[in-house]
């Protein structure tokens, strides 16, 4: 699977994502290194600090399903080009350090970079 089409999966999920607190909409899509896909949206709470992520809700949904070994995360947003926060950047790093992360402002102009260079030195026990 090409970079685009991941992109093109995470955007066709951006409608699901529950975010009516922040109207900021967010969708990933995870490829696992077997060509798995994980989609995930943003799950926003009235408890605002109970939120998550598009990025972690891929990431949960793939664990619990048993898949670790991940190969790209494509992310999109109703904002435009959106990078992973700081958590879910470690939260990823935990899992693939050097992750191939997709994002930018549409299907044609795609900016990737690799996660560890998102967050040199990350924290890893
Ligand atoms: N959000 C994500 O889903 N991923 C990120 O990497 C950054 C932020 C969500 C959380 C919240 O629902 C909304 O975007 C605004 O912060």
């Amino acid at each position: 699977m090409n970079d685009k089409q991941l992109y093109l999966i995470a955007k066709e999920n951006l409608d699901k994502a529950y975010a009516p607190f922040s109207n900021f909409k967010v969708g990933a899509a995870l490829l696992t290194k077997d060509g798995k896909v994980f989609t995930g949206v943003n799950v926003e709470n009235s408890s605002y600090g109970a939120t998550i992520c598009a990025e972690r809700t891929a990431c949960v949904k793939a664990v619990s399903e048993g898949y670790r070994d991940f190969e790209k995360i494509a992310i999109v947003s109703s904002g435009g080009e959106a990078f992973p926060c700081g958590i879910c950047r470690q939260f990823l790093y935990e899992f693939a350090d050097d992750l191939i992360v997709i994002t930018g402002k549409n299907e044609n102009e795609l900016v990737t970079y690799r996660l560890n260079e998102l967050l040199p030195e990350g924290f890893k026990i």
